[in-house]
């Protein structure tokens, strides 16, 4: 979603902006734009469409400024044109602001502001902002971006600059991520870490209600009524390689192939075998609290919450807690009935999805227990729930989420086995466990080593409109997942559903155009699996089994099989999702599209 990237100092600040920029492009947009100042005087360039645009624009006409500002946007209000792009200026042109975010009350402050003869070039909510501050600017520049703040409602993270005030950005954060990058003699301001990874791992995060000035060599936190805020720079651990493609096609392939390492990172120093437990440093701190749970609710959005109904099922089964799961963007806007006895799980690879920090912020109000599992360390998520634990996959940049949902399957899997063995789970069954998730990465391997025989399934149906997903038990989430993948970033129709569901509707979709993948690993649910398959084929449905190693009854009945090696029921999503990921990914490539990039879609959906 809209990316902010910032800088000061004596880099050349177009080049700087626009690598910033292009290393949020993974983010989605659909314009982007640059304000700089030079010799007392902002200019502005904006382009529809991907970065280069922006760049062409830029190359032969480049300033070589020392501060300036820019901005990704994914459009909300207005469409996505060169007027609506950000930076947003004021009439005098003095003022450039970037904004992510919403502006609720944009409507009433821009009839306002158009009667004191404020002029608007586009229709969007953000640029109320440039003429705000313009109306409340004497010569204190931070000063009049409080007292324009102070009148707005809706969330933002925004990055303003002043022609006269070429020393300085004003930043500030309301419900919009924001992290400054701390460098020697530069500084930078970010939405997102990855835009800032190539040139510093020294970060301060911004929070809620914060506005900070930067300088070359300084920067100064407070609040909205200037009361100074202490900050704490943290440390970067993900390096800039890592946020690369390194020899693959794509940044989603690549991430599927580090699936193996994944798992090995999200487990280590986690696991203790010969007591058949785990210890999971970030909810030391309420693990008696934990103790005394009796009910949990599992909050997320997209695939985290396809992660969170294989969790309600593992955590049902071997914790013997009840779970539900819950569409993050529902919950607040029911009346959600909680207690301190209930423990509410926020699982968010970005750590910033909107809906799931709203969700998060009424659980906490009505005294539950907050946790996250969350990926972006530091994120808001993060730092806003009780305890939690991070899933060290490192930075995931396809749209499409990989390697983020194996990992909050380990998570999940670790959390199981936690609150399992402060209950009844026994040492044995919690060593069981172990054992298991330690064989997972070489599991992993096998299958990604087969991966052209996916390729070649991919090729043969790649060309068809439908897809139906189906699965029992705890691969019924693996259905969803995998009908997910297949149309985000194919935009072939595909439906996931409960096996046993099929018969009461969706069968009725069924002919020998509609293809279906059956999930559909030999375990307690196999036999009905089976018989779910046989109602397929007998409306001469195409069928790909995904089964365990060793089923060849399988290849009696489908159309085409994929193996997967056998491990634990509970584990078997881990496994399984791997060749999901795989045939989506090629079918994207076959029909010639952005992987990486699918239309319409964002990886961090910072609005509800
Ligand atoms: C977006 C992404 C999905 C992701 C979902 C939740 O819709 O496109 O891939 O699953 O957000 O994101 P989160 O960062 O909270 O896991």
């Amino acid at each position: 979603m809209c990316g902010i990237v910032g800088y000061l100092g004596e880099k050349n600040a177009e080049n700087t902006l626009l690598e910033g920029l292009k290393r949020l492009e993974y983010r989605g947009y659909d314009s982007a734009g640059i304000a700089i100042i030079k010799n007392g005087k902002v200019t502005s360039r904006k382009a529809v469409g991907k970065i280069v645009n922006l760049e062409k624009k830029i190359n032969g006409k480049n300033m070589d400024a020392g501060i300036g500002i820019s901005h990704t946007r994914w459009a909300t209000h207005g469409k996505p044109t060169e007027e609506n792009a950000h930076p947003h200026l004021s009439c005098d042109g003095n003022i450039a602001v970037v904004h992510n975010g919403i502006i609720e009350n944009y409507q009433a402050l821009r009839e306002e502001l158009k009667k004191k003869g404020h002029k608007f070039v586009s229709e969007t909510d953000s640029e109320v902002l440039a003429h705000l501050i313009e109306e409340f600017y004497k010569n204190d520049f931070k000063r009049a971006v409080c007292e324009a703040l102070k009148l707005v409602e809706g969330t933002y993270g925004i990055a303003v600059i002043a022609g006269d005030k070429p020393q300085e950005i004003i930043v500030a954060r309301k419900g919009s991520p924001l992290v400054l990058g701390i460098g020697e003699n530069e500084n930078f301001v970010a939405s997102d870490v990855a835009a800032i990874l190539g040139y510093t791992k020294q970060v301060v995060y911004l929070n809620d209600g914060e506005i900070a000035k930067i300088t070359k060599n300084n920067f100064e936190i407070t609040d909205l009524d200037e009361k100074k805020i202490d900050s704490e720079i943290s440390e970067i651990e993900w390096s800039l390689e890592e946020s690369q493609k390194g020899g693959h096609d794509h940044f989603m392939l690549k991430e599927i192939m580090e699936q193996p390492k994944v798992i090995v990172d999200s487990t280590r120093g986690r696991l203790m075998p010969d007591e058949g437990t785990v210890r999971l440093g970030g909810l030391e701190a309420v693990e008696e609290k934990l103790r005394k749970i009796e009910r949990i609710i599992i909050l997320a959005c997209g695939t985290a919450r396809y992660a969170g109904l294989v969790g309600e099922y593992m955590m049902e089964e071997y914790a013997e807690i009840p779970v539900e799961v819950e569409f993050a963007s529902e919950f607040r806007y029911r009346k959600p009935i909680l207690d301190e006895r209930t423990a509410v799980i926020a699982i968010s690879q970005s750590g910033e999805t909107a809906d799931t920090l709203a969700a998060i912020r009424e659980a906490k109000r009505k005294g539950a227990l907050t946790l996250g599992i969350v990926n972006v360390v530091g994120s808001t998520i993060a730092r806003e729930t009780d305890a939690g634990v991070y899933n060290h996959a490192g930075p995931e940049i396809a749209v499409a989420s990989t390697k983020a949902f194996t990992s909050q399957l380990i998570v999940l899997t670790l959390m199981t086995v936690l609150l399992g063995r402060q209950r009844k789970m026994s040492e044995v069954t919690g060593r069981r466990i172990i054992e298991e998730i330690e064989k997972l990465p070489k599991k992993i391997e096998k299958i990604l080593g087969a991966k052209d025989d996916i390729k070649k399934l991919a090729k043969k149906y790649a060309d068809y409109p439908n897809f139906m997903y189906l699965g029992r038990k705890y691969c019924f989430p693996l259905a969803e997942e995998g009908a997910l993948k297949l149309k985000e970033i194919s935009y072939i129709h595909s439906e996931g559903f409960a096996a046993g569901e099929m018969k009461h509707g969706s069968i009725a979709l069924i002919d020998e155009d509609f293809p279906v993948f059956a999930i559909a690993p030999k375990d307690s649910v196999y036999e009905k699996n089976i018989s779910n398959i046989e109602e397929i084929r007998a409306r001469m449905g195409k069928i790909i089994i995904l089964t365990t190693e060793g089923n060849k009854e399988a290849e009696k009945i489908a159309d085409d099989v994929i193996y997967i090696p056998k491990t634990l029921e509970m584990l078997t999503p881990i496994l399984g999702v791997v060749p999901l990921q795989l045939f989506a990914y090629y079918i994207s490539c076959f029909r010639g599209l952005d992987v990486d990039k699918p239309r319409n879609l964002a990886k961090s959906v910072t609005v509800e």
